[in-house]
């Protein structure tokens, strides 16, 4: 059985052998990183961005799976295949945070614990860009900091994993 720690991460027990594991998700448009706008997302291509949190991954111990797709529904079908797979979900949804319902949906049907992250920081830009569907359900956000956002993800992702650790191991012991 599946279970939920105060901090909200959850898994199956020993489905990766107890190894923490985060699941990185690009919404639309990320794929063109490097490319798109590199005033305001940067030069770094997505498949630099997903290298490097493969590198930290290893180096915090944590296996590091990424996907990106231009498409609402993949994006959801690829939450839910992640059910209990999974300590952490950090994600843009680029476009979508602005307007899914859907991804919000999945996000608490799954119960994982959600990470934030965009490129850019989204208050300092057009108004329609302020609203996200998820940031009530994230843990928190990470934002304006460009590539960097995502180590700055991982490595919180890190600190919730082991936090959840140790609060499961203090229930046991009482
Ligand atoms: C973004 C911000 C969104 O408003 C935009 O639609 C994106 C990227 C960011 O990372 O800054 O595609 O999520």
């Amino acid at each position: 059985m599946a279970s939920r720690t105060k901090s909200g991460t959850r898994r199956e027990p020993d489905s990766r052998g107890g190894k923490p594991a985060a699941l990185v998700v690009h919404g639309p448009n990320l794929n063109l990183l490097g490319e798109r706008e590199p005033a305001l997302y940067g030069i770094t291509t997505l498949s630099q961005i997903d290298s490097q949190l493969n590198v930290l991954g290893r180096e915090l111990g944590i296996e590091v799976e990424t996907f990106q797709s231009n498409s609402e529904g993949s994006i959801v079908d690829r939450i839910q295949a992640a059910r209990g797979r999974f300590d952490v979900l950090i994600i843009n949804p680029a476009a979508y945070t602005h307007t899914s319902v859907a991804i919000r949906d999945v996000i608490l049907a799954v119960g994982v614990a959600c990470i934030e992250v965009h490129l850019s920081n989204v208050y300092k830009r057009e108004p329609f860009r302020h609203h996200s569907t998820i940031a009530d359900v994230a843990v928190g956000r990470i934002m304006g900091f460009g590539a960097e956002g995502y180590m700055l993800a991982l490595r919180a992702a890190r600190n919730l994993i082991e936090a959840s650790r140790m609060a499961g191991a203090a229930a046991k012991l009482t």
